[in-house]
């Protein structure tokens, strides 16, 4: 297939990018993973980009002790292993910024020292205004941590009429099924508004997954065939090369399902498919989203194997390393049924949809890394060039590159120079380093200035968390009375017969994984 570069022209583009107001950022799980290798480079480079007010800190809590010295230490080689060359230096006026304060999150003690040490902080600091509470401990803290914010009453401005503002961040996965999802919102109901909650699902904050509404509603050309007329199927493929890594206690009670399809994937579906919101605010396109999950088909125990099936990795190899099967990875439960592959068949019954099949697929130790949304466009209704052998014209295909190589690209047919008939597909491509030059920033940076500015518009609703439940709970539940083994696929192989045979029962193929 031959490539084709466009030409984007750079006008008009609106770039003012908001800065954080003073906030004082309290990280429950400070000495943990997601905080060494997101949050503190994340908040970093927001730094850098002047974007962090100048009246910001950070107090990190834990149940390690750890002087600030220390914590500051910690949090500098962090920084420097994930933004490559930085320098001690460059990193010194935003370490400074950082504090520490370590005890045990099941104890009424320790959040009143919270309480404490935050006063004095806001203090040193000069924060009155936002104050953000971020979870990034496992989920079965969320409820006592809360409690305690609560019962501590850091969960309210302490005087009614204050402008200081309190914020929740916290964490996927919302509960482990629809009614420990529901559970855990009331509890976080209690102390929290819906306002001033902020659920993250980080693939919301990647630039790509941004671009999706951009891409169709900013412009008018796609809209009039963004439905069953015109389009065929829609693939929806997140493909992973790792494995649990050192997640194995967190992963072998999730399961992809739970991991990835619950969130990542159904709100990537949601903002492919959903109608256009009437404007740019986050209830408007939360709106639309819940909308769109709720018009999903449900799934009907006895027909399951028809629309969704599991897999798990077994030994492979992954560019000529031999690679571990899923079993074997330490911390998993040797006779583990967990799945680490989910492939669906999914319809939207409503009147832009009904019909149109859209699949779905996840896994990990896959061939290659590759995130993708893939809009296959029904074929021309008769071809005029059958007379040539060109009975069968192949589709256009547009596909929105999420990963690794962030891009556009529509494949269509054209002429090729030579005979009269000689036909060819090409690919029109934008990629999004080689246009814009840069980057992509990393997901929290979005995600953590939005929530400093109080925007909530790429985070979840509750009613979307639970809707996304309510429609994976006769699945979770039949995975889980049944005693049959997900299916196994290698390490380093696309996939296995049973998700195959999902798609080619209706007569069309996975993409080849960094088919695009
Ligand atoms: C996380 C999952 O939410 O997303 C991980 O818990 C997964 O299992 C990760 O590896 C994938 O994110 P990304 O941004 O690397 O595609």
């Amino acid at each position: 297939m031959q490539e084709i570069q466009p030409t984007i022209t750079q006008r008009d583009i609106i770039c003012a990018e908001i800065a954080a107001p003073p906030t004082a950022m309290v990280v429950f799980g400070a000495s943990g993973d997601l905080t060494r290798r997101k949050l503190l480079v994340s908040l970093f480079e927001l730094f850098k980009r002047g974007l962090l007010n100048e009246r910001f800190y950070l107090l990190g809590c834990g149940r390690k002790e750890l002087s600030d010295e220390k914590f500051r230490q910690i949090a500098q080689q962090a920084i420097q292993e994930e933004s490559g060359d930085t320098s001690a230096k460059a990193i010194e006026p935003f370490i400074k910024k950082l504090c520490y304060i370590s005890g045990d999150y099941n104890d009424t003690a320790f959040h009143k020292d919270i309480r404490i040490k935050l006063d004095e902080l806001d203090k040193k600091h000069k924060v009155d205004g936002c104050r953000i509470f971020y979870l990034a401990v496992p989920p079965f803290l969320y409820g006592t941590i809360i409690e305690h914010l609560g019962s501590a009453g850091l969960s309210c401005p302490v005087e009614t009429d204050s402008k200081q503002c309190i914020r929740l961040v916290v964490e996927k996965p919302f509960g482990r099924d629809l009614q420990s999802a529901v559970e855990l919102d009331k509890k976080i109901h209690k102390c929290f508004d819906e306002s001033q909650i902020y659920r993250i699902d980080h693939y919301l904050g990647k630039e790509t997954v941004q671009n999706i509404l951009m891409f169709r509603f900013a412009n008018t050309i796609y809209e009039p065939l963004w439905n069953r007329n015109y389009i065929d199927n829609v693939q929806i493929t997140i493909a992973e090369m790792i494995g649990v890594e050192h997640r194995a206690s967190y992963y072998d009670k999730a399961g992809a399902l739970r991991d990835m399809f619950q969130n990542h994937m159904l709100q990537m579906l949601a903002l492919v498919a959903m109608e256009p919101p009437i404007s740019f605010e986050a209830d408007h396109i939360r709106d639309e989203k819940v909308k769109l999950l709720r018009s999903i088909r449900p799934f009907k125990p006895d027909e399951l194997d028809d629309f969704i099936v599991r897999g798990q990795y077994g030994p492979g190899s992954i560019d000529g390393g031999q690679i571990a099967g899923y079993l074997d990875e330490p911390g998993v439960n040797p006779g583990s049924g967990t799945e680490t592959f989910v492939a669906a068949r999914l319809f939207i019954d409503n009147w832009r949809w009904k019909g149109v099949p859209f699949y779905l697929r996840t896994g990990k130790r896959l061939a290659r890394k590759d995130t993708e949304i893939a809009i296959t466009f029904k074929q021309v209704p008769h071809s005029m060039f059958i007379s040539a052998g060109l009975d069968e014209i192949p589709s256009n295909i547009l596909v929105l590159q999420i990963q690794p190589e962030e891009g556009i690209s529509l494949q269509f047919q054209a002429k090729r120079p030579g005979s009269k008939i000689c036909m060819g597909t090409l690919n029109m491509n934008f990629n999004y380093r080689s246009v814009f030059g840069v980057d992509m920033p990393e997901a929290y940076q979005r995600l953590l200035l939005d929530c400093m500015i109080g925007d909530q518009t790429l985070f979840n609703r509750q009613d979307g968390v639970e809707v996304a439940w309510r429609l994976l709970m006769p699945v979770l539940q039949a995975w889980q009375n049944n005693e049959a083994s997900p299916y196994e696929y290698s390490a380093g192989s696309s996939s296995f017969p049973q998700a195959d045979s999902l798609i080619e029962s209706d007569g069309r193929k996975w993409r080849k994984l960094g088919e695009a």
